[in-house]
């Protein structure tokens, strides 16, 4: 029985994650686990698409299932698993390939940006990519999909292979929704805030790790891009200031009349500080349950173990209805 409206979302274990992450996905889901059914994925065999190294990832998964605790997901409301424990998410990834259009692949805008100008060597997994998303999503019958903004694309696109798969065999998927919040949902990078900020940028100021040491995090933003005007007010138009700005109203809550009548008056380097008092203050104690999980990791490992048994009681369901559905039983 099923009475509250299920979501699924996950990360990739490809690198730090960063406030883009935690603002645009991770503390929306802690702050809606009492109102949904949850699943929670550490997404790694989505984090093997691009060029990797095996022993950072083997770290990386941990570490991200370690931040998820963390950051306030609760296990005894929150399924938490890593996607290659459960095998169904591949097996359902290549009938779902089969009645994918590769039109609708082709039309994926961060396909077109990761693989621009190498099209000929990239792998065939970055371009199925959204199949093996629409498979996490549609294994777990969710209703909802909490991300970021980039990600609206990627939800449509299970949304639609859904609706086709229905269609084509019979009422088999729920057909998922984005839920992608109006604040937040693409955070800047500090040092262009013209790009997203994301795991794959490498410039040293370029975000702000969830993990970041106080003393790293003042600089960062001590030295974030701004401009030459002086009010400090959200004008889209200048996008710097306006993502720190977003940055500050999403931790702090606060609203942008308030945020703006507290900075009236004030300069860019008192802003930038204060702002660095929030994001410290927000990620102190996540950092500090952080360095608590990581002294015991049989704890995460056997969490993992549990949650991954649990939820592939629902992946096995699905896989037989839509093997019997396929003609492939
Ligand atoms: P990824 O790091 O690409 O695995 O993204 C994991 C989640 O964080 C997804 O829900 C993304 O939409 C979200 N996310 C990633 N980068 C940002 C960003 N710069 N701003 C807001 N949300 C983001
Ligand atoms: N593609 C997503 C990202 O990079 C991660 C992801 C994989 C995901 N499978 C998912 C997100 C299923 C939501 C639901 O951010």
């Amino acid at each position: 029985m099923k009475n509250k409206k299920r979501v699924f979302s996950g990360i990739q274990p490809s690198g730090d994650p960063h406030i883009g992450n935690y603002i645009g996905a991770i503390r929306n889901w802690v702050a809606d686990q009492e109102e949904y059914d949850n699943i929670f994925c550490v997404v790694d065999q989505h984090a093997i698409t691009a060029s990797y190294d095996p022993e950072e990832l083997r770290r990386n998964v941990r570490q991200l299932v370690a931040v998820y605790l963390a950051s306030g997901l609760d296990p005894s409301r929150c399924s938490l698993f890593v996607q290659s424990h459960v095998p169904e998410h591949t097996e359902l990834a290549w009938l779902l390939m089969c009645v994918t259009p590769m039109g609708w692949l082709s039309r994926m805008t961060q396909f077109k940006e990761k693989s621009e100008g190498k099209q000929e060597q990239v792998s065939a997994g970055l371009f199925t990519y959204p199949v093996l998303m629409a498979a996490d999503i549609l294994l777990y019958q969710a209703d909802g999909v909490p991300v970021g903004d980039d990600q609206k694309q990627h939800v449509e696109l299970a949304r639609d292979t859904a609706q086709r798969f229905n269609h084509l065999f019979g009422e088999t998927f729920t057909v998922p929704q984005p839920i992608i919040r109006p604040v937040g949902a693409r955070v800047m990078g500090l040092d262009d805030p013209t790009r997203k900020m994301a795991k794959s940028e490498s410039g040293q100021n370029h975000s702000i790790g969830l993990l970041d040491e106080p003393d790293r995090i003042r600089k960062k933003l001590a030295r974030a891009v701004t401009d030459s005007h002086k009010e400090i007010v959200f004008d889209p138009r200048r996008p710097g200031v306006f993502n720190l700005l977003t940055i500050y109203r999403s931790l702090s809550g606060q609203s942008q009349e308030e945020i703006e009548a507290h900075f009236e008056g004030k300069g860019y380097g008192d802003m930038k500080r204060e702002l660095a008092d929030v994001v410290i203050a927000t990620l102190e104690p996540v950092q500090a349950r952080f360095r608590e999980l990581t002294e015991d990791p049989a704890y995460i490992d056997e969490l993992l173990a549990e949650h991954a048994a649990r939820v592939r009681v629902i992946a096995r369901a699905t896989m037989d209805k839509v093997r019997r559905v396929m003609g492939l039983r």
